[in-house]
């Protein structure tokens, strides 16, 4: 099957892109309403694209109304937010704060989360999250109906005993990412291998 998609409706590019594009790393959000009160988000349009400068994309669709996200809002209020990352530990409370609740809602509360303090930034980030990481908006690349929001990470914390003594590498089985699929389908990566080239692939392509 083949698709044009300058002609495909948009929420027929959406399955298409979304099952394919899979899995995606998913970013439970967490910014600061208008009056302080925390609030948190998960977006799977996520993933990280550079370590110098450490920058991370977003991309943050309108609600159907055609009203910005809180989430959205906030970030172009403060210019901050911290992208929290997701273990089954707290897979259901993630998709739990992706639920349209109202702005004086603080998502993180009202799910059993609890608030752990940033070391940069105003919000909060997500004390049961494996890894977090506090963001500033480097810039905001906008579209009609969505926002795609690179932030610079300046500042990552890691959850005591996932990383190795020198705070290089991971610990396996420490941290097991719950991505998403499409629709309501998630995956958990808990098989991990070891993949590298083959011996002689170099010599292969020598005439
Ligand atoms: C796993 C998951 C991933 C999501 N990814 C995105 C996304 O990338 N972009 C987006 O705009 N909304 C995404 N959503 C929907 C938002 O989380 C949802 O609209 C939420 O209510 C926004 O909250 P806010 O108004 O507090 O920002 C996702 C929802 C779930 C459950």
């Amino acid at each position: 099957m083949d698709f044009d998609f300058q002609t495909l409706p948009a929420q027929d590019r959406y399955r298409l892109l979304c099952s394919f594009v899979a899995p995606r790393p998913i970013a439970l959000v967490s910014t600061c309403g208008p009056d302080g009160v925390p609030n948190a988000a998960p977006m799977s349009f996520f993933n990280v694209f550079s370590q110098d400068p450490p920058i991370v994309i977003l991309g943050i669709q309108a609600r159907p109304d055609g009203t910005e996200k809180d989430t959205m809002r906030n970030i172009r209020r403060d210019g901050e937010f911290v992208v929290n990352m997701c273990d089954m530990a707290i897979a259901q409370q993630m998709v739990d704060c992706g639920c349209a609740f109202d702005e004086a809602v603080d998502e993180i509360d009202i799910t059993g989360l609890h608030h752990a303090p940033s070391y940069k930034i105003a919000p909060p980030r997500v004390a049961e999250a494996p890894a977090s990481m506090e963001c500033r908006v480097e810039r905001l690349i906008e579209f009609p109906r969505r926002v795609i929001v690179l932030g610079e990470v300046v500042q990552m914390h890691v959850r005591d005993g996932c990383l190795d003594d020198q705070g290089h590498y991971l610990r396996e089985g420490t941290y097991q990412p719950v991505a998403r699929l499409h629709a309501d389908n998630y995956i958990v990566s808990d098989q991990q291998f070891v993949l590298s080239e083959t011996q002689d692939i170099k010599t292969r392509g020598r005439s």
